[in-house]
């Protein structure tokens, strides 16, 4: 177990209904499974992280295989990177767990048992992963203080969350590997083409990052045609411009049944030094 206690930062021991570390704090163990590690003074609104309904769009988006090559080359880049027998691997901002179950289900496709842990700071991302997921150990965390044991991780993915990379590293065990999923420049082009007068490009994301080796960034290109309107619905839902859009830009969207879009996710992976 990697987890600590959020409150003196000591490894948490999983019991039959609790998690509970050496000094006598202890943390119970939701119905699906997860722990709640947020402490109620560092949560800055009363539901952090992607709501419900977002969940169960990006749930509903991602069952629907679209972003299945995606998940292909991570669990091809996680592979390549881990070491054999039990790998230690963590998925930082995991959200309702797609890529953190199909990970471990190719790791043990290659005879491999990983120990995989997952935090978010989406009450209903983890609840939904927990359920799903039952042999990834998930806990409602935030990125900004990762309430796990330094240098217990072999590898850390974090795909489309934010990214602090102090925390990141520090999770690492020297020598471990870091895979961040970055967007591309034009990854959604086609979706932001509907919703806004003058679509932008996204920025091209620096690779560099303190206390990581660049190793190397794989681009995974691919153009995706919608041709239902719910799936257009939760293909919005599940990106930042769910928020941004002013709302002649999402009336468009409702009224399109059919959409084709750029996709372009950016791999990079890193080792930490
Ligand atoms: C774009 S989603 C990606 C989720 C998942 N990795 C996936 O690709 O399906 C971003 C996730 O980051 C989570 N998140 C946002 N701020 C966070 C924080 N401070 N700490 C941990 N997770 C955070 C959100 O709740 C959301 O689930
Ligand atoms: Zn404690």
């Amino acid at each position: 177990m990697i987890f600590t206690c959020p409150v003196c930062g000591e490894p948490l021991r999983r019991l039959e209904k609790t998690c509970a570390c050496p000094n006598g704090h202890s943390y119970d163990l939701a119905a699906e499974g997860y722990v709640h590690l947020l402490p109620p003074n560092r949560m800055h609104s009363k539901a952090p992280g992607d709501s419900k309904q977002m969940v169960a769009s990006r749930r509903a988006f991602l069952q629907g295989g679209w972003y299945e090559p995606f998940s292909d080359k991570l669990n091809e880049l996680a592979a390549e990177c881990v070491p054999a027998p039990s790998p230690v691997i963590l998925d930082a901002g995991c959200g309702e767990g797609y890529y953190t179950g199909r990970l471990r289900e190719h790791l043990v496709s290659r005879g491999l048992a990983p120990r995989m842990f997952g935090f978010d700071i989406s009450k209903s991302a983890v609840k939904a992963a927990a359920k799903k997921y039952g042999e990834i150990f998930f806990a409602v965390a935030s990125m900004f203080e990762i309430p796990v044991q330094s240098g217990s991780a072999d590898c850390v993915v974090n795909v489309f969350a934010p990214i602090v990379e102090d925390e990141l590293n520090r999770v690492l065990r020297p020598g471990g590997f870091l895979i961040l999923a970055v967007p591309g420049p034009r990854h959604l082009f086609g979706l932001k083409e509907i919703l806004y007068d003058a679509p932008y490009e996204n920025e091209h994301r620096e690779t560099r990052y303190r206390g990581f080796r660049f190793q190397k960034r794989v681009a995974v290109p691919l153009e995706i045609t919608l041709s239902d309107g719910d799936s257009i619905q939760n293909l919005f839902a599940m990106t930042p411009y769910y928020w941004k859009t002013p709302v002649e830009g999402s009336e468009r969207l409702k009224n399109i049944k059919k959409l084709t879009t750029q996709i372009e996710f950016d791999f990079i992976l890193y080792q930490k030094v």
